[in-house]
């Protein structure tokens, strides 16, 4: 692969990160509350936004239908005038294609803006099939005509307007749960939605939704139940903070020995996480501003987890964390059953000197959906074990995270190739790692 010397991040491991850090929005809201500013003939304002790749992926795809977008990234405001909302040029979304897996989330709000949408063919990170029927069924459902896919993309149309629908999801998936929201809050009549995902980022665009007029409800079943509007209005609102980022970091510390203080981290969305950070030997103390995560002295303890939905562990967590239990006294067991493909990034942490195994088995408490099938989907680490610097090439947004904690970790040189895909998740994370005392250049 050819090296442009600017995607490559020269770093010299084996010294603790030391520091304050701050993280600001989460990621996986942000974008969706932008997504939602297009169901409004008004104004909207998203503060405590993040400085990341995916911003402007939504940003330009919203400009491109008409939608003025004004980005700060200084202050982390995003201000959105959705007033008016045009059709946009096939040929010009297309440039899109293969960025992001955001543009599915605009069909609800394109069809009741326009009546159709045009959809390009999605991107995101190479961790799994990344299907979007459930996207597609439940747009069926409320009453869209979808076309078959297209080699650049899917067009969808919806000539008598939403109506509400009954709904269920096989598998409480978070993009079809968001997709589902933004198109039934303005469908006619009533919509349920059961079997849904309820994460906090989930949560926080229903909250935008409420403020924008919607009603929808959420029962201890995880049925939403959203009951349509005539017309919606723009929104003011914060984001809650990127609980994956401060997760990530948390990560770090332990691995390198360090010692992170996360501003802007709160607690209620990350108990599963801290929970299981104590149990490998982290500590952590909370505050209003943030919490601070250290590695104590010591010795590691392994773990056996099971990433799944909220409130279970976050699939988006285990990534980093397993570079931490290369270092942990034992063996470690990750059972991921959210994505089928998600640990093709320890081959290059093997190749460093970790000792890890992965398995097509469910090594978990219960078989998920990729039991019998020819997923790798369990891992076993032993350690502790030294890592040795080398070059690694970043595989994607979360793994090359775990890549830069790996080097960070490692004793001697590293060249992480690749590096600017670490841009779509974690803003100015060259600016952290020099705030956090790291060798890089
Ligand atoms: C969101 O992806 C996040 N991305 C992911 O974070 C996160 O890992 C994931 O939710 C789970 O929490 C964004 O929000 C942009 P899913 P999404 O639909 O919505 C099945 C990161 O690094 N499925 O919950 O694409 C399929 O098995 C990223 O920030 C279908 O079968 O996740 C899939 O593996 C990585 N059909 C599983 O659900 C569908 O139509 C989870 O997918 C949709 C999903």
């Amino acid at each position: 692969m050819a090296e442009d010397s600017e995607d490559v991040l020269h770093v010299v491991g084996g010294k603790p990160l030391n520091g304050t850090i701050k993280v600001r929005g989460a990621k996986n809201f942000v974008s969706k509350a932008m997504v939602a500013a297009l169901l409004a003939p008004g104004v909207s304002v998203l503060k405590n936004v993040p400085e990341i790749r995916d911003v402007h992926v939504v940003s330009d795809l919203l400009r491109l239908h008409g939608v003025n977008v004004d980005v700060n990234g200084d202050k982390g405001i995003v201000t959105i005038d959705a007033t008016n909302v045009q059709l946009a040029d096939v040929a010009d979304v297309d440039t899109l294609s293969g960025s992001s897996r955001i543009p599915i989330l605009f069909s609800g709000p394109l069809l009741h803006r326009l009546g159709e949408a045009f959809i390009p063919q999605l991107g995101g990170c190479n961790i799994g099939g990344r299907p979007i029927d459930f996207h597609l069924e439940t747009l069926r459902k409320l009453g869209a005509n979808v076309d078959k896919e297209h080699q650049d993309g899917i067009h969808i149309t919806a000539p008598n307007g939403l109506h509400g629908a009954k709904i269920h999801l096989p598998y409480p998936s978070v993009g079809a749960t968001e997709q589902t929201l933004l198109a039934a809050v303005l469908a006619e009549g009533r919509t349920e939605l059961s079997g849904a995902a309820i994460e906090p980022e989930i949560m926080d665009l229903v909250a935008v939704l409420q403020k924008m007029g919607a009603i929808i409800s959420v029962d201890v079943d995880r049925t939403f139940r959203v009951e349509g509007v005539k017309e919606l209005k723009g929104y003011t609102h914060t984001s809650l903070t990127d609980r994956i980022e401060a997760a990530s970091w948390a990560s770090a510390a332990l691995a390198t020995h360090g010692d992170i203080f996360v501003k802007g981290a709160t607690q209620p969305e990350m108990m599963t996480f801290l929970n299981v950070f104590r149990k490998i030997g982290g500590e952590f103390d909370i505050t209003d501003k943030g919490i601070r995560f250290w590695h104590p002295g010591g010795d590691l303890k392994s773990v056996a987890l099971e990433t799944d939905v909220h409130p279970g562990f976050m699939t988006d967590w285990q990534q980093p964390l397993v570079v931490a239990l290369t270092q942990a006294n034992g063996l470690s067991i990750v059972h991921e059953t959210v994505y089928e493909n998600r640990f093709g990034f320890t081959k290059p942490l093997v190749q460093m000197g970790a000792t890890i195994q992965l398995y097509r088995e469910c090594l978990g408490s219960l078989p998920c959906r990729f039991q019998q099938r020819n997923y790798k989907h369990s891992a076993v680490i032993f350690g502790p074990t030294p890592l040795e610097g080398r070059d690694i090439d970043v595989p994607d947004l979360r793994g090359g995270f775990s890549h830069l904690i790996a080097a960070l970790t490692a004793k001697g040189p590293s060249d992480v190739r690749g590096i600017s895909l670490i841009d779509r998740g974690y803003a100015d994370f060259r600016g952290k790692l020099t705030a956090l005392d790291a060798a890089i250049d």
